[in-house]
């Protein structure tokens, strides 16, 4: 006899308030951002904070620059605008990510040029990649999504061969490894976030990495107004062109600073769950865990469930109509699970309707005949209609919690036709 669904009315196999939110904060945390309102230094890009984070991020990266900002997405606009993306200048970037790695594209008043994803680890799709390049191409902006180090052997060869630049958005990223080396020292710069979700979380902020020592100053002066400042001499107080306040905090620096020292520990947790979850779904038919291809060390930001309904012999269910009964059933039982991502980026009203500075631009200006239609992108739909992210898949949560999760998860797959008829009856009710 099956266990009643909670869904049902039934027991929950997770008891409420036991998956624990991210980040895990420390003593030491709380006691390196209370210092600095000692310190004498609330900011500043000279500041104390911020020069040591970005020594110790840059050599955790094994470049030799970082440069700390407010945000990813300025990272992302600043490593654009570094490698010399200018307006209207095209970059391709991947269909499937949070938007603001295309909206730092607009940020430079370039044309974003969507590719679809790869069906295996969700990341940009390395052979699409060519079909999109025209003689406006200036860089590839590939995603390193949920943790899980992009194909950069491919990547970086197209750009060689096209005189291109690549800046990743490593956001998602912190300490993920592609063939022994770290996200971060890959591209000609890579961007990464801090905001409070991140592997590495300094509340909101963000960081860049390079090896190239020109992207790196150009990179110092879109962060502060377009001026050169060489901390230790006067400020000259001249624009060399047009730049932003992207300048961070010593709070968010010292925070940051406190998370790093206990990012591989926490990391290697991260692999531990999510290898957990993976190995046990293989016996339960109608989901399984994402792979690890050979050469790539992911560090799971996010764990992606994929549903496959077919595992069950209901091949004829809609696969968005299953992922989301499972979803609901699942979260029934206490399990969190949620969408992220609902359309392809190219989809979204902004693309849609092109609707960025205002009379058309950058589009009009740079006679651009991009077109954006969700339906040129059908793995990243598949990916959006069958997948799912399992949420706590972190410390301080721990293996007693994802064998909860799997009890939750045998339960429900085992019973997919009632919670299929159950949602159904609910959703006409
Ligand atoms: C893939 C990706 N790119 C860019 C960003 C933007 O980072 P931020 O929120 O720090 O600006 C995020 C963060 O949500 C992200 O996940």
């Amino acid at each position: 006899m099956s266990e009643k669904l909670a869904l049902e009315g039934g027991p929950r196999t997770v008891p409420e308030g036991l998956i624990k939110t991210w980040p895990v904060i420390t003593e030491a945390d709380r006691k390196a951002v209370l210092a600095v309102l000692d310190s004498g230094h609330l900011h500043g890009t000279g500041a104390p904070q911020a020069v040591a984070l970005q020594k110790e991020w840059a050599q955790y990266c094994g470049v030799k620059y970082a440069l700390v900002t407010n945000s990813g997405t300025s990272a992302i606009h600043m490593g654009l605008a570094a490698v010399g993306v200018e307006a209207h200048d095209e970059v391709n970037t991947c269909a499937l990510t949070y938007w603001s790695t295309a909206a730092a594209i607009l940020h430079q008043c370039a044309i974003p040029v969507f590719v679809d994803i790869e069906p295996v680890t969700y990341n940009i799709d390395p052979t699409k990649i060519e079909e999109k390049i025209t003689e406006r191409t200036k860089a590839i902006l590939p995603v390193d999504l949920h943790g899980m180090p992009c194909d950069m052997d491919p990547i970086l060869d197209l750009a060689r061969r096209y005189d291109l630049k690549v800046v990743t958005d490593s956001c998602q990223a912190h300490g993920a490894e592609y063939k022994g080396r770290k996200v971060g020292s890959l591209g000609d710069v890579s961007a990464f976030s801090l905001n409070r979700s991140k592997n590495l979380c300094g509340c909101d902020g963000g960081l860049l990495t390079t090896d190239n020592e020109e992207y790196y100053e150009r990179a110092k002066m879109v962060r502060e107004f377009g001026e050169v400042i060489i901390h230790g001499r006067e400020r000259e107080y001249m624009a060399y062109g047009l730049g932003w306040n992207y300048r961070s905090v010593e709070f968010v620096n010292a925070f940051t600073r406190s998370q790093l020292t206990r990012l591989e520990e926490y990391n290697e947790k991260r692999r531990e769950l999510a290898h957990r979850l993976t190995a046990a779904f293989k016996d339960i038919p109608g989901v399984e865990g994402p792979p690890e291809p050979e050469g790539r060390k992911p560090v799971y930001f996010a764990y992606v469930v994929t549903f496959r309904p077919d595992q069950l012999g209901l091949d004829e269910v809609e696969p968005a109509r299953f992922t989301a009964a499972a979803e609901r059933a699942l979260n029934a039982e206490g399990i969190g699970m949620g969408k992220w991502q609902r359309v392809p980026v190219p989809g979204m009203v902004v693309f849609q309707k092109k609707r960025a500075f205002g009379k058309g631009e950058p589009w009009r200006s740079a006679r651009s005949n991009v077109v954006y239609r969700a339906e040129d992108y059908p793995e990243t739909l598949k990916f959006l209609a069958s997948h799912s992210y399992l949420r706590g898949v972190h410390p301080p949560n721990d293996v007693e919690l994802i064998d909860l999760y799997l009890e939750g998860f045998k339960k429900v797959m085992g019973q997919m036709d009632k919670v299929l008829a159950l949602v159904e009856r609910q959703e006409q009710a």
